[in-house]
């Protein structure tokens, strides 16, 4: 068993799978990943099977299988590392963490995704970590909270942040994180690989929700972790084998399935976000609009310079939760729920959860899908209209 997966590691690590370096991302998503056997099927197929049996290696459910490895492959190659899948990105988040050394001090933005600020800090509760929140998108700031760290270090990144989308400058902290000798870690999930590859920059894992873009359908729960170091690849692998925390056969088979078609759907989702954030801006109802493509964006030019495209993901903000509320009440197209990054368009008030209070009570998240953009904006804008009919009571 050892032997087979450090293996697997060693292929991954040499980019086996990814295709030659000169392929595009449109090509490597749709070729990586695949069986390539004469007579073997075009998609590596669901292997469900909790054991295998006994030949060259002793092999188990659990340590790994081909329907994860084709998955992994395919990530591998865009993100430009090796892959490993998790039961959700909150699995992935937890085993990176896992893999630092006790009583490092994480330095993480004030304004990351919930789930990672409550991980991060029942961790500090417990002792294990050191935190440190910092606005990423203020580059000093995030300097000093490294240079005040004692001990072993930890850069926690994610850029655009979720929900307010401030961007971080990834190639300036990255460097700096590397020179500290710290770990550093971008969520990937708002950018995905087609807008940047932070590994290229000196990162040291990405993590991604894959229940994000990489599924894109918003039927399925996965994470993947991927590094270019590949001790660190075998760290991780170790820890889901002794965790537990597994992907679902079928899962790995749909997120491929949707990785296939990622660079399409961003590159839809991306220009419709472009259209409607320009058009929220001129809306009465609509006190500001935080997308990283406007120039209003505070860091737009950061964005410009490092980004291939700035994401389908626009928060905009209206005067207070009832009106928010409203407008959420009055969208008949785009669907009221959390979660983000599938076909479909969603729309969700962050601070409605205790651990987002801190964002403006009327911010709306708006997950931009592959529906037309005249309905979506025709949808919106009647919504946004009947809102502002309504007068806010106190
Ligand atoms: C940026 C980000 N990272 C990680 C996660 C956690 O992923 P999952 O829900 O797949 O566990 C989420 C979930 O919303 C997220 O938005």
């Amino acid at each position: 068993m050892h032997g087979d997966r450090a293996t697997h590691a060693a292929g991954h690590a040499a980019g086996a799978g990814g295709g030659p370096p000169t392929w595009r991302p449109e090509t490597l998503a749709v070729t990586a990943g695949r069986d390539e056997s004469p007579g073997g099927p075009l998609n590596v197929p669901p292997t469900f099977a909790s054991t295998f049996r006994d030949g060259d290696t002793v092999r188990y459910g659990r340590w790994d299988n081909p329907t994860w490895r084709a998955l992994e492959d395919a990530l591998g190659g865009l993100e430009g590392g090796a892959a490993v899948a998790f039961s959700c990105g909150q699995a992935a988040t937890a085993a990176v963490l896992a893999t630092l050394e006790p009583g490092t001090t994480v330095v993480h933005p004030a304004d990351a995704y919930l789930g990672t600020r409550q991980a991060l800090a029942s961790r500090a509760a417990r002792g294990w970590l050191g935190v440190r929140p910092v606005d990423v998108t203020d580059t000093a700031a995030v300097l000093d909270a490294l240079e005040a760290a004692d001990g072993p270090a930890c850069l926690w990144l994610e850029s655009p942040t979720n929900p307010t989308l401030g961007i971080a400058d990834l190639p300036a902290l990255l460097e700096a994180a590397e020179r500290r000798g710290a770990v550093s870690v971008v969520d990937n999930t708002f950018a995905t690989p087609l807008v940047q590859r932070p590994l290229a920059w000196g990162a040291s894992v990405v993590v991604h929700s894959a229940t994000k873009y990489l599924g894109g359908h918003s039927d399925l729960l996965l994470g993947m972790a991927v590094t270019a170091d590949p001790d660190r690849h075998a760290a991780l692998v170790a820890h889901r084998t002794e965790d537990g925390a597994i992907p679902g056969v079928m899962e790995a088979f749909l997120a491929l399935r949707g990785l296939r078609t990622l660079p399409v759907r961003v590159q839809r989702q991306q220009e419709t976000a472009a259209t409607l954030a320009a058009r929220l801006e001129e809306h009465p109802a609509v006190q500001r609009v935080r997308y990283p493509g406007l120039p209003s964006h505070p860091q737009h030019d950061r964005a410009r310079a490092q980004m291939q495209g700035f994401g389908a993901v626009i928060s905009f903000e209206v005067d207070g939760a009832g009106r928010a509320d409203r407008v959420v009440a009055a969208v008949r197209l785009a669907v009221p729920t959390t979660s983000l990054g599938g076909v479909e368009t969603t729309i969700e008030r962050r601070a409605r959860w205790a651990g987002d209070a801190h964002v403006a009570p009327g911010l709306l998240r708006l997950s931009v899908g592959l529906e037309h953009p005249e309905d979506l904006w025709a949808d919106l804008s009647a919504a946004l209209d009947r809102a502002l009919e309504v007068p806010d009571r106190p």
